[in-house]
């Protein structure tokens, strides 16, 4: 959840009541500040603090009656500072405000460069993320967020701060999505939410339920939910028409595994607990939804989820079971752990045969593998187009949201040939584990420009920049898909 309801735009003013006033500097410049009073304040104290706006150095002074407090925030050298900066400051400003109980704080907005929208947009965004928390289930609740009102002043767009606002709140979203436990978060509560955006926005939704998997074809699909029973499996779709009538749609597809315990190839019980989340790729799909349908831009969208519980159970699927794809390709699945290739399969053939899309885009929690590549410090990219694959680095430049391109050759496509079936659902031994899953999936996508996402590693777990949270699910990628989607769209 994110405190803050409100971030307003307003003239600047000669004098002002608040609780915080805030001002960025630049390294090198001369604070200014607005005269008044609090000003001169906060002045005296730069100087005694020998502030020079070096990056990550603040000063904090109290003010008086109308301003209760003041402070300023270094923004380092000019030619260093980018967006993120931006969005990784206002973040800071959102946690002092809130480890201070202030309710309502005061931004100068041009000593912070928010005259550029760029800037504007980030520094709304890294308030929300700021300010983000999940305490859904402490029943006593230590140190709730206090922060609901931000008044940014000056020449500050508008629409860039509501846009900022938004994306912000998509991302928090798709945090609490991925923080809810799978007790709660079931593959029918994920429809339902969908669903519910969808008709607020008058998007045409469609759930199908797993007992209509096996007369669909979705044979791989149904394979990872037959064992699922308690909770059954849906495949949830999307459509959101703001583009042209006629312009084909860009596909989001997510994995939605609401828990994954490997199934009857179980994991083993150390850290299974985060195994919730393993829907996070579906996040990013509900978190840019929820974004989509209330800024509406001009582009056509499928928004697909394949949600289901992997569990072991007297119906689960066995190792050495043989399923046939939507597309009618075979598959011998060696691991009930590599149950994500085999939703995706379905999913991303199904799709693609059903809406002919101009492009997908797929998420998934998909290998522990990328955990070893890359860390948690970037998203694994692979994909089959170059053209989509610059437009994924360059959205990734603008938003700060990293990824990294692994290669997709055809002789990696050789290591999942399998001895019964056209292909099987893991590769040789331990080698290039997120590869052999990319390699996987392209069998399903065919032609069909494509970039699969593998957010294992940055789903949960990193904890900077400042505006990342401090424990559980991050929100990833849903930045950086809208920012794709709304280039796309202009
Ligand atoms: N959901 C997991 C991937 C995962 C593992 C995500 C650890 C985050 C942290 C996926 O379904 C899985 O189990 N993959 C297997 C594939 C293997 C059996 C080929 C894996 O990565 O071990
Ligand atoms: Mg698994
Ligand atoms: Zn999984």
């Amino acid at each position: 959840m994110v405190s803050i309801k409100s971030i307003e735009v307003q003239a600047k003013k000669e004098s002002i009541s608040s609780q915080l006033l805030v001002f960025g500097l630049k390294e090198g410049d001369i604070f200014s500040g607005w005269g008044d009073n609090a000003s001169s304040d906060l002045n005296k104290a730069i100087s005694m603090a020998s502030f020079t706006g070096k990056l990550g150095k603040t000063v904090h002074t109290f003010g008086n009656d109308n301003i209760q407090r003041v402070s300023v925030y270094g923004l380092g050298k000019e030619n260093k500072l980018n967006s993120d900066g931006i969005r990784e400051i206002a973040s800071k400003i959102s946690m002092y405000a809130n480890s201070h109980d202030l309710k309502d704080i005061s931004v100068d907005g041009e000593s912070f460069g928010l005259d550029s929208n760029v800037y504007a947009q980030a520094f709304a965004e890294g308030l929300v993320l700021g300010a983000y928390q999940f305490l859904d289930y402490k029943s006593k609740k230590k140190n709730p967020n206090t922060l609901v009102n931000v008044f940014i002043y000056g020449d500050v767009d508008v629409n860039a701060v509501s846009k900022g606002e938004v994306i912000g709140n998509g991302v928090a979203y798709a945090r609490d999505l991925g923080n809810h436990p799978a007790n709660i978060l079931t593959p029918a509560k994920l429809a339902e939410d969908a669903v519910e955006i969808g008709n607020s926005a008058g998007m045409k939704s469609t759930i199908i339920d797993v007992s209509e998997f096996q007369d669909l074809g979705f044979g791989s699909f149904y394979g990872v939910a037959q064992g699922s029973t308690a909770n059954p499996a849906k495949l949830i779709l999307v459509e959101y028409n703001g583009g042209k009538s006629g312009d084909k749609p860009f596909a989001l597809v997510g994995k939605g595994l609401t828990f994954d315990t490997g199934g009857i190839s179980i994991k083993p019980s150390g850290r299974m607990e985060e195994m919730k989340y393993d829907m996070c790729g579906s996040a990013v799909v509900m978190g840019v939804l929820k974004a989509v349908a209330s800024l509406k831009p001009k582009i056509n969208i499928i928004f697909a989820i394949g949600a289901t519980e992997n569990m072991p159970d007297g119906d689960a699927q066995r190792p050495g079971d043989i399923v046939t794809a939507y597309n009618g390709k075979t598959i011998e699945v060696i691991n009930t752990d590599a149950e994500g290739r085999l939703v995706l399969a379905d999913v991303l053939s199904y799709v693609n045969d059903k809406y002919s899309p101009v492009a997908m885009l797929d998420f998934a929690t998909l290998t522990g593998a990328v955990l070893i590549a890359l860390g948690d410090k970037a998203t694994g990219l692979m994909g089959n187009n170059k053209e989509l694959m610059d437009e994924v680095k360059s959205s990734s430049d603008d938003t700060g949201e990293r990824v990294w391109e692994l290669p997709l050759w055809d002789e990696y496509t050789e290591d999942i040939k399998s001895k019964f079936a056209d292909i099987k659902n893991v590769g040789n031994g331990r080698l290039a584990g997120t590869i052999t899953a990319g390699a996987f999936l392209k069998e399903f996508v065919e032609d069909t420009p494509w970039v699969h996402f593998d957010i294992a590693g940055t789903a949960w777990g990193p904890t900077k920049p400042s505006y990342q949270p401090k424990i559980g699910s991050t929100g990833v990628a849903v930045r950086l898909v809208y920012n794709l989607l709304e280039k796309r769209a202009n």
